[in-house]
C-alpha cells in the first residue's frame, strides 16, 4: 500500500523535498486545510486519514508545525499527538522556528504536546 504523510497547507517546502528524496513523491504528502488561525484543522486531518485508509493508502506519519514560516502559527501538537496515537502513526514536529519555546517558562504551553513527538527538527 502506498504510504501517506500528513501536514498542514502551511508546511515548509523542505518536506516536499524530503518526500521526493525518499522516492515517495510529493503527492504522498497530503496538505490538510488550516483553521482561521492557520493551524492544521484536526477534523479535516481525521477525515483525510479515514478517506485514505478507505482508498487503500497506508497512513504513516503526521507532521506538526511549531511555528510556520508565513505567520508563526503553531499547530495543536497535543491534538496531533492524540490522533497519531489513535491511528498508530509516527508523529514528527517541525520545530525549526518554534521548538525552543519549550524552554521558556511563560510560553512553553504554546508547544504543549511536543514532548510526545517521535522526532523533532530544529535549527
Ligand atoms: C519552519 C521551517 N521548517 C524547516 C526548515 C528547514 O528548511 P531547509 O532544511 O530546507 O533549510 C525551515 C528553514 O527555514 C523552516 O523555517
Amino acid at each position: 500500500k502506498p504510504l501517506r504523510y500528513y501536514a498542514s497547507d502551511q508546511v515548509h517546502s523542505c518536506h516536499r523535498k524530503a518526500m521526493e528524496a525518499l522516492g515517495l513523491g510529493n503527492r504522498a504528502l497530503r496538505r490538510v486545510p488550516t483553521d482561521a488561525g492557520l493551524r492544521i484543522d484536526i477534523a479535516a486531518l481525521k477525515a483525510a486519514i479515514a478517506e485514505d485508509r478507505k482508498a487503500g493508502f497506508r497512513p504513516a506519519c503526521i507532521i506538526g508545525t511549531a511555528g510556520t514560516v508565513n505567520t508563526g502559527a503553531i499547530d495543536d501538537l497535543q491534538a496531533l499527538a492524540t490522533v497519531a496515537a489513535e491511528e498508530d502513526l509516527w508523529f514528527h514536529v517541525d520545530g525549526c522556528i518554534g521548538a525552543l519555546i519549550a524552554i521558556a517558562p511563560e510560553n512553553r504551553s504554546l508547544v504543549a504536546g511536543i514532548e510526545q513527538a517521535h522526532s523533532i527538527a530544529l535549527d
